[in-house]
């Protein structure tokens, strides 16, 4: 089939183009005032070089095919909100450094390879419960539009910062491009290499403070790991090259449907379009509709599409949804990332995940135990517990051993400086200690001890059983 723009279609295609989401509703969508300013910043988006390629989309898919398989493990993470303040040399080290020691703590135990996703080099949009948020200033109460992440609007609450400003699209994709650049060059510098113990070295963190028996497991890892690149080295082991090679994807929630599509491109010998912003884009909780604009936008890319699954989800919604994004039931396309609660998790997703395996659909799982965990403490604060996080990955591993399917990852917010914002670990956050250093714009973060301590968590549980096919 030809449309009127003399674009091919094959019959799952039907009636989609970049731009074919403007005729659905879209959740969430801010209002511009000035429609020639978005124009404008549209098409300067459109003509900037991609972020990414083509061709490491594909890679990535490839990788979660076999992570769906339980050949492979997605350790997905990074801020809830990245900010363009935040785009320094030290902030986006300290989040590779920590993506990277979880990764080597979970190769060691799991024997698996790992697939690092970050949230990061674009994910400045962000959700908000309420369109409005209003305070009391000056003793009158004043109501602006929410804060919805530095690619729509700024967090200071004057009618200035929170006007929606198109222009802070392409901020938003230089800053995702430095960001990017700044990654590329440290991994191709050999940053991430095995053989450079001084950058997995757990003295970068001088300032987290990792309790003595953490630190020698730690070690204990990246030693043995050591040892095992050079005995294969010695044995002229062919792979150790790719065994060895690190590699990092990115993603974000696709949340701004402006700046999505204006980078969704054809690309020379490939079938297919491409959201060139990011390799994996996914669809949040509330934007998950199905005639919605967010799914009507995903279902025509050829990229890894995730979609955030909550307590509420239907099962046979989710299998329609699966029909949408992934029509072709290919490998390593969907991505389903379960965000219960942990007291949801028994009753609601054994479900979702039976539905979804009685109707064939292909679908990778990856739990993300931070987003139904959030509390509010007596002062207002937001933070998330340590214990819940880790129970609901507990009990979402148990429900896939149960069903015999595959959890083929998890997705953090993390950071890998000293914060305290979640409650709980072993260094004893508490919720008095939470204003020391409470950083986060929007969601609480685990820091780097309760990062690496999650991922030993993890490791040990995995390997026990959990996620792989019973
Ligand atoms: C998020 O990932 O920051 C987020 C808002 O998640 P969810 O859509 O699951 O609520
Ligand atoms: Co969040």
């Amino acid at each position: 089939m030809t449309t009127q723009h003399g674009i091919q279609q094959s019959p799952s295609d039907a009636g989609w183009t970049p731009e074919s989401w403007k005729a659905r509703l879209a959740a969430q969508q801010v209002r511009y005032d000035d429609p020639i300013a978005v124009a404008r910043a549209v098409d300067k988006l459109g003509a900037l070089p991609p972020l990414v390629t083509s061709w490491e989309i594909e890679h990535l898919r490839s990788l979660f095919a076999d992570a769906q398989e339980g050949r492979r493990f997605v350790l997905q993470g990074g801020d809830c909100a990245e900010t363009l303040a935040d785009c320094r040399p030290e902030q986006i080290t300290a989040k590779l450094k920590i993506l990277l020691q979880m990764s080597l703590v979970l190769v060691q135990g799991l024997r698996r390879p790992v697939v690092r996703v970050g949230r990061f080099a674009g994910q400045y949009a962000k959700p908000r419960s309420s369109m409005t948020e209003t305070r009391t200033v000056d003793g009158r109460e004043v109501t602006l539009p929410s804060y919805f992440g530095d690619l729509v609007n700024q967090a200071d609450f004057t009618p200035e910062a929170r006007r929606p400003d198109p222009h802070l699209m392409v901020r938003g994709y230089q800053h995702a491009a430095m960001t990017l650049n700044f990654i590329r060059s440290l991994l191709d510098g050999g940053f991430a290499d095995v053989h450079h113990p001084e950058y997995w070295d757990l003295s970068f963190f001088g300032n987290a403070s990792l309790a003595p028996e953490r630190r020698e497991a730690y070690e204990r890892v990246s030693r043995s790991l050591a040892e095992a690149v050079e005995f294969m080295e010695a044995l002229g082991e062919a792979r150790v090259h790719e065994l060895t090679r690190v590699e990092f994807f990115t993603s974000h929630e696709a949340l701004n449907l402006l700046y999505e599509s204006a980078q969704t491109r054809r690309v020379p010998r490939r079938e297919g379009w491409y959201d060139l912003t990011t390799h994996m884009p996914w669809i949040g909780e509330r934007t998950r509709a199905l005639d919605g604009a967010h799914v009507e936008y995903m279902r025509g890319i050829a990229n890894p599409v995730g979609v955030k699954l909550g307590p509420k989800a239907d099962p046979a919604e989710a299998v329609e949804l699966a029909r949408a994004l992934n029509p072709g039931n290919e490998p390593g396309k969907l991505v389903f990332i379960t965000r219960m609660g942990v007291g949801n998790v028994e009753s609601a997703l054994p479900g979702l995940v039976g539905a979804v395996a009685a109707a064939g659909r292909k679908v990778l799982w990856i739990a993300d135990p931070m987003h139904g965990n959030g509390i509010v403490t007596r002062d207002g604060t937001k933070t998330r517990s340590f214990d819940a996080i880790a129970e609901e990955l507990r009990k979402t591993c148990a429900v896939h051993q149960a069903a015999g399917t595959v959890l083929g990852g998890v997705h953090f917010e993390l950071t890998g400086e000293d914060v305290t914002e979640c409650v709980g670990g072993a260094a004893g956050v508490t919720e008095a200690c939470l204003s020391r250093n409470y950083a986060s714009l929007c969601d609480p973060r685990l820091n780097y001890q309760q990062s690496l301590e999650l991922a030993f968590m993890l490791a040990a549980l995995l390997r026990d059983g959990g996620g792989r096919r019973a």
